[in-house]
């Protein structure tokens, strides 16, 4: 068994970008994630919940806020089996601090033993966060890799860095 996957959670819409709104039609982790499928071929699956997320960033971030304080497991709308996969990259942008809970969602209850987690972050200004630990708490018997953090509004110009950490672990 060789087989890869990349989960990813990313959010199109208005977006907070060096320091200015920005409308984004697609998301920055998505253009990761995409990266990460050319340089290692992995296959890519989309976590999405049920209720879109606001456009608005202002909206956005209120709804994020409240989700997060109230530990919540979104329902998502579709699911994927991971049994057959043995290197997971998990890609997500950092929301307050750690990954949207939609990401919780999909890793609970899963059964992640002898799998390796790539864990990546898009974020603007706080890096991986707490997602590493949050990760952890989540995949039972998985090897779990340092993860990588990359500033979302310079997502374009990440490949390079993205192909060095895929390379270097895998
Ligand atoms: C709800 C929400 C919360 C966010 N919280 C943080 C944060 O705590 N720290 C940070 O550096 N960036 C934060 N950001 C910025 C995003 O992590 C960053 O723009 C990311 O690249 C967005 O990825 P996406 O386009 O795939 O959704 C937040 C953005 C949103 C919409």
């Amino acid at each position: 068994m060789n087989s890869k996957l990349i989960v990813y959670f990313s959010h199109k819409g208005e977006n907070y970008s060096k320091g200015k709104i920005v409308n984004l039609t697609k998301g920055n982790t998505e253009k990761a994630a995409e990266i990460i499928s050319k340089i290692s071929g992995a296959k890519l699956f989309e976590i999405k919940a049920e209720k879109d997320y606001p456009n608005k960033y202002d909206d956005c971030i209120e709804v994020a806020k409240k989700e997060l304080k109230e530990n919540s497991r979104p329902k998502l709308v579709n699911d994927i089996d991971i049994t057959e996969y043995d290197t997971i990259f998990i890609a997500f942008p950092n929301w307050w601090g750690t990954m949207p809970m939609p990401v919780f969602t999909f890793l609970e209850g899963k059964d992640f033993s002898n799998k390796t987690i790539f864990p990546l972050c898009t974020h603007e200004g706080s890096g991986l966060g707490r997602s590493e630990v949050d990760i952890k708490r989540f995949v039972n018997g998985a090897n779990v890799l340092k993860g990588l953090a990359i500033v979302g509004s310079e997502v374009d110009t990440a490949e390079k860095a993205i192909s060095e950490w895929i390379n270097k672990n895998i």
